[in-house]
């Protein structure tokens, strides 16, 4: 194998029941190189990641690390030959300290046969790393007191200190906020100027496009191409991920706006949020933006009976209503679509059928027929509507790809007979065709009559798909954006807190 080429994979194949998630992958990274996966929801990405590191055996194909031949690793084995792979979930100890974190599974003793650890060599070591890297994290802190962006970072120091010759990254920007998101994409540069190889894996084009040397696109389990990243546009990457071109991004479709359907007076959990009051109206969607931390997610959830207020008053419909849990919410015609998918939106074990259905079972319940014939077919039109890539709709959604579990709650608030939709971060780890389908979903919702509010952290897709904006800043209400005034710049200030006028 050439100097160059640090890691390669040839005609890896891997199947799963029902699904040829790899089919003949052949993939080289080069040292050094920032080597960008990109493609659809269920492509492959995280699939030719487990086999890299070990959790999956391939069927076929063979892969070579650093010209030598590597059959199933185990995480420990492919650590100490110098791969790392920093999970999206986060897999800190929280309780420990970062030094104790970035140590652990390869602690430095200073008795050994005593088992006596060298906490300050460590400490000493991972502050050394911490500022080579740019990162300003006390080793001391427990790792638990550390934002999700912070403890990613930990989590990069650790392959660092562990001398990896590759780090792998499966979305490692999804949750973070923009300013950490910049951050991050300067490690990852730092990194290649030290020699490192990074695989990058990301649904965003935009940043693959500012920090990959070469990308190779997948499509349905296969590589579809290799190439230098300077020679490809972003449209020629979608339109090779997806097999077709995408023509527009935000099909908005403004529908006419009819009666009140949701209105907040003063809402105000103290130090969460204040004073927040607005009005929904039936055909719109109402986009709420703001940086992360500004109090938006906390307001549905305040709104949604997922979480506690102080004062304040909801109204449905014109009338008032008491929403003291998500139950009361659902009885109220809301239907709240959260940002943490995985964690609150799905039961694993149950296959797509039940999940998609779930929240409308009595609806399904009321003739044992209708039952078999109607949540079957809505389950099948929703996988087709969304794209959902699944051999079939009796497939357990664990066994899904992260942005096809996605589209299966969504599909589960779509199913829901709420009038009121309230959809945090709608499109958060799902592929650009994919987005495309939740947006048109969206318009139909509203031409339907329904009301719609988006908390949104990609400002494009904000304003692409909201008739009217609310910008939030540190809890409170900063401006309400609408018509002509809906602009990137308004938005921004506003989001910031400095007032543009
Ligand atoms: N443990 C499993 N059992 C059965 N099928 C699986 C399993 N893991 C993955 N698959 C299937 O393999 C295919 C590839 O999944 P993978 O997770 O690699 O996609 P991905 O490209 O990472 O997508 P995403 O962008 O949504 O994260 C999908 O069709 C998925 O349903
Ligand atoms: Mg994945």
């Amino acid at each position: 194998m050439e100097e160059k080429v640090l890691l390669r994979l040839t005609d890896i194949t891997k199947k799963f029941p029902g699904v040829l998630a790899l089919d003949k992958i052949n993939l080289e990274i080069r040292k050094g190189e920032v080597h960008g996966l990109v493609g659809e929801n269920g492509a492959g990405k995280s699939t030719i990641i487990k086999v890299i590191t070990g959790a999956h055996y391939p069927d076929m194909g063979e892969m070579y690390f650093d010209g030598r031949q590597i059959g199933r690793l185990s995480p420990h084995e492919s650590m100490s030959i110098g791969i790392a792979c920093v999970y999206q979930e986060l897999n800190q100890v929280p309780y420990m300290t970062v030094a104790e974190n970035i140590y652990l599974g390869r602690e430095k003793f200073r008795e050994k046969n005593l088992g006596i650890l060298d906490r300050e060599a460590m400490k000493r070591n991972s502050e050394q790393v911490l500022k080579t890297l740019g990162l300003d994290i006390d080793a001391s802190v427990e790792a638990g007191l550390l934002g999700v962006g912070k403890q990613q970072m930990v989590e990069i120091a650790r392959a660092v200190q562990a001398d990896a010759k590759l780090i792998i990254m499966d979305e490692p920007t999804a949750s973070l906020s923009a300013k950490e998101a910049i951050e991050l994409l300067r490690i990852v540069k730092h990194l290649r100027e030290q020699g490192v190889s990074v695989i990058y894996i990301s649904h965003r084009l935009d940043e693959v496009k500012e920090v990959c040397d070469r990308i190779t696109i997948l499509r349905d389990g296969k590589t579809i191409e290799t190439a230098d990243v300077k020679d490809v546009s972003i449209d020629d990457m979608v339109s090779k991920m997806v097999g077709r071109g995408i023509s527009q991004k935000y099909p908005k479709v403004k529908a006419p706006p009819g009666r009140e359907m949701l209105r907040v007076e003063h809402l105000t959990r103290r130090g969460v949020f204040y004073d927040i009051s607005f009005t929904l109206y039936a055909g719109e969607v109402l986009g709420f933006a703001g940086l992360v931390g500004a109090g938006r997610t906390e307001t549905v959830r305040a709104v949604t009976g997922a979480d506690p207020f102080d004062s304040g008053k909801i109204f449905v419909e014109g009338r008032e209503v008491h929403i003291r849990n998500p139950r009361d919410s659902i009885n109220a015609g809301i239907a709240f679509l959260t940002e943490d998918r995985k964690g609150q939106g799905l039961i694993l074990i149950q296959d797509i059928e039940f999940n998609s259905t779930l929240v409308n079972l009595k609806h399904y319940i009321s003739s044992l027929f209708l039952k078999l014939e109607q949540s079957k077919a809505d389950a099948e039109r929703m996988v087709r509507e969304l794209r959902t890539r699944t051999p079939s709709v009796h497939t357990p959604t664990r066994n899904l790809s992260g942005g096809n579990q996605q589209k299966v709650v969504i599909a589960k608030w779509l199913l829901s007979k709420a009038k009121i939709f309230i959809i945090d971060e709608p499109t958060r780890g799902i592929d650009v065709g994919a987005k495309v389908e939740v947006y048109n979903l969206i318009n139909r919702l509203t031409s339907e009559g329904a009301a719609v509010i988006m908390i949104s952290s990609e400002m494009d897709e904000c304003i692409g798909m909201s008739d009217r904006i609310i910008v939030m800043h540190e809890g409170r209400v900063t401006r309400e954006l609408t018509g002509e005034a809906v602009t990137q710049e308004n938005v921004m200030y506003a989001a910031s807190g400095i007032d543009a006028n």
